[in-house]
């Protein structure tokens, strides 16, 4: 007898019985503890960086507009604030510095005592191997140009930067940061780090390179936050042009023979299929980061009640993590966990 399906056609049919379908993937769906146990995709606390913008000095706390729950700390208040996130499961830290003072040369970024030194000193004094102190390794919130390397004539040069920022992750990691984080974009810097970490007894310091970093319009409300904006002109001398992913592949490639021992894709949302491309080509750790604009907009519509920002802080995180990401640096990161919404 002919049935009515939604399909219009008439398919064997047992009057009883329904449909004959073999394949039905909604058979896996119908539990939650069925949907949990065959989830592709799974996300840990021990999985997300939580970026921190020091300041010099003591008892100092600055909120940053554009970037709600995140603030800019001095090293005591950093202390506490962290020890806080611990007992949230928040081990990773990517620490920012604001020097007292910026010069053409970055001296302040160079210094044994400036202000990222500081507060890794700090940081280990209070916590010891239960945290992980990254620092991120760039001049352009200590040069008065606010560009990424040298600057002469207009021009951002690449050769005469690197024993700027050689020098400068050898500052973070005598002061004791477990890990270096280069994210200045000249050609040959984690070579440069590598070499001069090891001639300083520091073989043994990993260095995360910031690999494939995008001229991003996505990096705006961090510019403010570390009042690292370009005094003239943009990056996009040397950071990459957001149209290329063959590229990044070459950059990722350059940094892994440099020495590089975790590769970053930098913004994480918009660029997806970097970080699947890149997972695809390396056996390294592959990092990305969930930029500053990227936290502000999800921040922004769940203020307005436009979206849930816990499902939707959620989907985003799984989606790196389903495009390849193994660390996940994200601003969102204290909050996921004291929400529970990686769960
Ligand atoms: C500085 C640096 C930037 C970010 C990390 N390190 C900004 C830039 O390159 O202009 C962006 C981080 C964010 O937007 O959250 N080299
Ligand atoms: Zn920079």
């Amino acid at each position: 007898m002919a049935h009515d399906h939604c399909c219009g056609h008439d398919h064997d049919r047992d009057e009883d019985e329904g449909m004959l379908l073999i394949e039905r993937p909604r058979r896996l769906r119908g539990r939650a503890l069925l949907r949990e146990a065959v989830a592709e995709t799974r996300l840990h606390p021990d999985m997300l960086i939580q970026p921190h913008f020091v300041l010099p000095g003591g008892g100092r706390r600055e909120e940053i507009p554009s970037m709600p729950g995140i603030a800019r700390e001095s090293a005591d208040r950093l202390v506490k604030t962290v020890e806080a996130d611990l007992k949230l499961g928040l081990r990773h830290v990517l620490l920012f510095g604001l020097p007292a003072a910026k010069s053409p040369e970055a001296a302040s970024a160079v210094d044994p005592d400036g202000v990222v030194p500081r507060a890794v000193r700090a940081l280990k004094a209070a916590f010891g191997a239960d945290l992980l102190v990254t620092t991120d390794v760039c001049v352009c919130a200590y040069t008065d140009h606010g560009h990424c390397g040298v600057v002469r004539d207009g021009e951002i040069l690449n050769d005469e930067s690197l024993p700027l920022i050689a020098g400068m992750a050898l500052a973070h990691a005598q002061a004791g940061a477990d890990m270096v984080a280069p994210s200045d974009m000249m050609d040959g810097r984690v070579g440069a780090i590598r070499i001069t970490l090891d001639d300083h007894g520091l073989s043994g310091t990993p260095i995360m390179s910031y690999a494939a970093k995008y001229a991003s319009a996505y990096y705006g409300p961090f510019r403010e936050a570390a009042d690292s904006a370009p005094a003239f002109g943009d990056r996009r001398a040397y950071q990459m042009d957001p149209r290329n992913a063959r590229e990044a592949v070459r950059e990722v490639l350059l940094d892994v023979d440099e020495g590089a021992d975790i590769v970053m894709v930098k913004p994480a949302l918009a660029y997806l299929d970097v970080i699947r491309r890149v997972r695809e080509e390396v056996r390294l750790p592959v990092a990305c980061y969930n930029v500053s604009g990227e936290f502000s907009m999800v921040k922004a519509a769940a203020r307005a009640g436009w979206v849930d920002e816990g499902r939707v802080v959620r989907e985003n995180l799984v989606a790196m993590v389903r495009a390849g990401a193994d660390l996940v640096i994200t601003y969102h990161g204290r909050e996921a966990l004291r929400e529970g919404w990686l769960r």
